[in-house]
């Protein structure tokens, strides 16, 4: 006997990624990918963003805390995703993190504008940067979430983590400690420090309503964007 599973699924379109979260995203939920310095965070971002517009008609919006948006939309285009094809439908946004207050505003605005039903804020480190304590980071952490989570649309975070996370599991899952309880999914991207081509790995820790794969998959970062490799009946 068959059991169909009805409930919908927002695929990142990431191959390989989808299968191993049961399909895809659930609807609404805010997601963490976390991991060390050039993990691959931003990438995984941007193709998340880019499938959504070209694969799933869904506009995307992208925020970086980051000034330079012109060598975002160049680290695009290096894998072949040409943002200024899709003025309308696809934006990529520089909010300065000293100006973190008003930030929850401008970003429903934006939303609203593009019609988004994606978006992206990189990097929660960032974000937290401006802030003068732990407790401020916690709360505007919890009132950007809380937002996201009103609003129709599935979002990723990323976070550096310090020191590139810990292989087991073990330890903090992102920068500022609070990232993970409140997301509804948390996959960490890392260095196994194998070398050659078995060294970028992926998991999911978590994810709420959903059964993932256990375990490490193989991940690669190729001219055309990430690749997880899950082999059938691997994990089950
Ligand atoms: N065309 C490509 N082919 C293979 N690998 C690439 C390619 N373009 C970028 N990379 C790899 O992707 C890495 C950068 O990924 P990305 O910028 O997404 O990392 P990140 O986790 O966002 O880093 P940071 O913490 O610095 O923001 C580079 O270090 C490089 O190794
Ligand atoms: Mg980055």
């Amino acid at each position: 006997m068959y059991y169909i599973i009805s409930m919908d699924r927002i695929k990142t379109g990431i191959p390989g990624y989808d299968t191993i979260i049961q399909g895809g995203y659930i609807p609404k939920s805010v997601n963490l990918v976390s991991g060390g310095a050039g993990t691959g965070k931003t990438i995984f971002g941007l193709q998340f963003i880019w499938n959504g517009v070209t694969r799933f008609l869904e506009p995307g919006l992208y925020v970086s805390f980051e000034e330079n948006i012109r060598d975002l939309e160049a680290d695009a285009l290096a894998m072949g995703w040409d943002f200024s094809k899709y003025p309308k439908k696809l934006k990529c946004i520089y909010h300065a993190p000293y100006e973190i207050e008003n930030f929850v505003d401008r970003l429903e605005k934006e939303i609203n504008q593009l019609k988004a039903k994606r978006v992206v804020i990189d990097s929660t480190s960032t974000f937290g940067m401006a802030l003068k304590d732990d407790y401020e980071v916690r709360r505007k952490l919890y009132e950007l979430i809380a937002a996201l989570k009103k609003i129709d649309c599935v979002s990723i975070l990323t976070s550096e983590i310090i020191g590139g996370g810990d292989v087991s599991g073990a330890g903090s899952l992102s920068r500022f400690g609070v990232e993970e309880f409140v997301s509804d999914s948390v996959t960490l991207l890392y260095f196994a420090g194998l070398g050659g081509h078995s060294d970028r790995t992926l998991r999911v820790i978590k994810s709420r309503e959903i059964n993932q794969k256990k375990g490490l998959f193989p991940m690669e970062i190729t001219s055309k964007g990430i690749v997880v490799h899950v082999k059938k009946d691997m994990y089950e």
